[in-house]
């Protein structure tokens, strides 16, 4: 009841703020899933959602996110950018550096889309941890999220962010009470997989992330509904520019690294490390080694809680 108050709210003031055409980047999340349906709702075909294919995708997102806004009943525009990005990032290896190079391409992406339909506002999914881990109110910057602190000082665009207030644990319900189909996902990075691949970002680097991700989530989602661990909050990979030598076969390998995260969480505020069993892990390693021979041939597992570490890597 109280969340159908706040979703009925939300859509009141949406339908206030937004007077001309709006643009929302939906990237399937449920952050911007909840905020376009939401707008959707407040100012019906003025809405226009535009997904961007940055190359940074976890694997099948792109096809899986099409299909969820078509079954809601809500256009959607696919862009192709992943050139774009990948050229934009290229010998980019600093986290803040990367964020705000997304942060400013998407934002290009989207002047490009404004300019096609002349819209006059930007419907973003921005969440209260966005902001106040990018350095709201008195705290240090943290992270730069994408949505945030990558925004160009120049966009020609209103803002509208009706979730500013809320936190990520509301947010799911809201999404729920609109009978969202991601709202059991788990939460994804705005820059995507940039921030789970450590060093330069390449296309075969991206896609070696990919994969592990794949495995990561896959093992551990059937593990889950095994019964032989909880489902943790956020489940994944990242790939480290760390060398190490190791052998496949007779034949002497010097691959990367890949770390696997997986946390309990609330809100994703603070966080611990989920203590899933050895032989899960063990699994989970031999298939990603077996699946990326000659890229990884080391897999570790990160037993760090939030704080001191952040969820992500970067
Ligand atoms: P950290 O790594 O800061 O992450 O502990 C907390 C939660 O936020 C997600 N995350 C992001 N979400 N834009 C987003 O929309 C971003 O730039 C971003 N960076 C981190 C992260 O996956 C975790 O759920």
């Amino acid at each position: 009841m109280q969340t159908q108050i706040l979703v009925d709210e939300a859509i009141e003031a949406l339908s206030t703020q937004i007077d001309d055409t709006a643009i929302i980047a939906c990237s399937g999340g449920i952050d911007s899933s909840v905020a376009a349906v939401l707008a959707h709702k407040a100012v019906g075909s003025m809405l226009h959602c535009v997904y961007v294919d940055t190359g940074l995708m976890r694997k099948g997102e792109s096809d899986e996110v099409s299909e969820m806004f078509s079954e809601m009943g809500i256009k959607l525009k696919v862009v192709d950018a992943s050139q774009r990005f990948f050229q934009n990032l290229e010998g980019v290896t600093d986290p803040e550096e990367k964020r705000k190079a997304i942060g400013e391409q998407f934002i290009r992406v989207f002047e490009e889309e404004q300019e096609g339909c002349d819209a006059k506002y930007l419907v973003q999914g921005t969440i209260a941890p966005d902001w106040i881990e990018s350095g709201g109110g008195e705290r240090d910057v943290i992270k730069s999220h994408h949505n945030v602190g990558g925004l160009p000082d120049d966009v020609d665009l209103t803002i509208v962010e009706p979730l500013r207030e809320f936190y990520k644990d509301e947010v799911r319900e809201m999404a729920r009470e609109l009978g969202i189909k991601s709202s059991e996902r788990q939460p994804f990075p705005g820059p995507g997989l940039a921030v789970r691949v450590l060093g330069e970002i390449t296309p075969d680097r991206v896609e070696s992330c990919r994969e592990a991700c794949h495995i990561v989530e896959t093992r551990i989602r059937e593990a889950a509904s095994e019964g032989r661990c909880d489902l943790p909050w956020q489940y994944f990979a990242a790939l480290l520019p760390v060398r190490s030598v190791g052998v496949h076969g007779d034949v002497r390998v010097h691959g990367e690294t890949v770390v696997v995260r997986a946390v309990t969480s609330l809100d994703g505020m603070s966080a611990r490390y989920s203590p899933l069993p050895h032989d899960l892990l063990a699994e989970i390693s031999t298939e990603i080694t077996n699946s990326l021979k000659g890229q990884v041939n080391r897999v570790v597992y990160d037993i760090t809680h939030k704080p001191p570490g952040t969820i992500e890597w970067e």
